[in-house]
């Protein structure tokens, strides 16, 4: 399978993703990295392994960006097969959800649906974690919608949030996580072994 990697930022997840491709433990390969800050580690990283980097979305900031139609196009060109976002911190077009049907993914850094939605990103969530109190966090592997963080839940893994946990400390430990459940979640994705219950929500089916 053919996938397109979408990052705003250094690229962990991406980078996960990508060595899991090469040692075959995801059986698809990052035909394209879609990002809307050119110069961030990710897209460096993509660069330097000769992945198409493409600017995305066009804006006063970036007259160079491409449309929505204009990704989509260029993502049918490579012929993406899936979309997966790994701190994509902008919304992302309904035009492109509606190309993409149960084909885009996201990762958040905390356990869906506590502390999700537009004012909950990069250490802000973390911080939300602590202050709430809450005992438990980790990452959550979702589809995408139109909104920011509601898509339907595809993985999640629990982290214990520690007494003196900093919210830098709790990043890095969610991180960790991240970075196996988004790979068992692509794996599936890949290896088609995603199944819809009949009320809709995705399950991913172990395998043999
Ligand atoms: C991760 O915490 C991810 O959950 C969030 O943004 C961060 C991206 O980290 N959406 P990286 O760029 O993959 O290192």
């Amino acid at each position: 399978k053919k996938l397109g990697i979408f990052v705003s930022g250094g690229g962990s997840n991406f980078r996960a993703i990508y060595d899991a491709t090469i040692n075959e433990l995801i059986h698809g390969d990052v035909s394209v990295l879609v990002t809307d800050k050119a110069s961030c580690g990710g897209a460096e990283y993509a660069r330097d392994k000769g992945i198409p980097v493409l600017l995305f979305p066009k804006s006063k900031s970036c007259p160079e960006g491409l449309s929505s139609m204009d990704l989509i196009n260029a993502l049918r060109a490579f012929e993406v097969d899936f979309l997966l976002l790994a701190g994509y911190l902008k919304l992302i077009p309904i035009e492109l959800v509606q190309a993409y049907p149960k084909s885009i993914l996201n990762i958040h850094p905390s356990l869906l649906p506590a502390f999700g939605g537009k004012g909950f990103y990069g250490m802000k969530v973390h911080k939300g974690v602590i202050a709430s109190g809450a005992r438990y966090s980790g990452p959550t592997v979702h589809f995408v919608d139109e909104h920011y963080d509601t898509g339907l839940i595809l993985a999640q893994k629990v982290v214990p949030v520690l007494a003196n946990d900093t919210p830098e400390q709790l990043a890095a430990r969610v991180l960790q996580e991240e970075h196996k459940v988004y790979v068992e979640a692509v794996a599936a994705l890949c290896d088609d072994r995603i199944v819809w219950r009949v009320d809709g929500v995705p399950l991913i089916r172990s395998k043999e």
